[in-house]
């Protein structure tokens, strides 16, 4: 099934320039880039976003993190994008993710983990929603479809 989620390459890998890095591995697996911006989110939108780990210890942590600096929101889209996606990031803890990954290949630590995924269909039409309008996500096609498709 073709769906779309949402990514966010989050201000450690903005620091470290591996904004490209990042975005290749998306684009060399065949999905599909139909959404991008850049931005240093507020503390209301962070707080927003990571709702499910308030009260967590690593909450507070998390939230001073991710507004730290500018980050890149992007909507990729793709057979069974949203559990491709999260395989290509890898196991939240990058010492632990698999080489091969991006968190595998780029990350040290389990906070500073190079990029964000929607974890379930329900996650990633919240999380689209929060941070891209409908007139700010494209539909169009690439010629070589034909062989990304089921
Ligand atoms: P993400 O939401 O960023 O795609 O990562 P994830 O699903 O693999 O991990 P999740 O459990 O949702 O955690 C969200 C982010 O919080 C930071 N974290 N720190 N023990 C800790 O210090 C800890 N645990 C999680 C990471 O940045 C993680 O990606
Ligand atoms: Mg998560």
């Amino acid at each position: 099934m073709i769906e779309r989620t949402f990514v966010m390459i989050k201000p450690d890998a903005v620091g470290r320039r591996l904004i490209g890095e990042v975005i290749a591995r998306y684009e060399a697996k065949g999905l599909k880039l139909v959404g991008l911006k850049m931005q240093i989110i507020s503390r209301e939108l962070a707080e927003k976003h990571y709702a499910e780990h308030h009260g967590k210890p690593f909450y507070p942590a998390l939230v001073d993190f991710i507004t730290s600096g500018p980050t890149v929101q992007m909507v990729w889209e793709g057979e069974e994008a949203i559990a491709v996606v999260r395989k290509i990031n890898g196991a939240t803890n990058s010492r632990e993710a698999d080489i091969g990954t991006i968190r595998g290949d780029f990350g040290l630590t389990v906070q500073k983990n190079i990029v964000h995924a929607s974890d379930a269909a329900e996650t990633a039409e919240r999380e689209i929603a929060l941070y891209f309008g409908p007139g700010e996500l494209w539909d169009y096609s690439l010629p070589d479809e034909a062989w990304l498709r089921e």
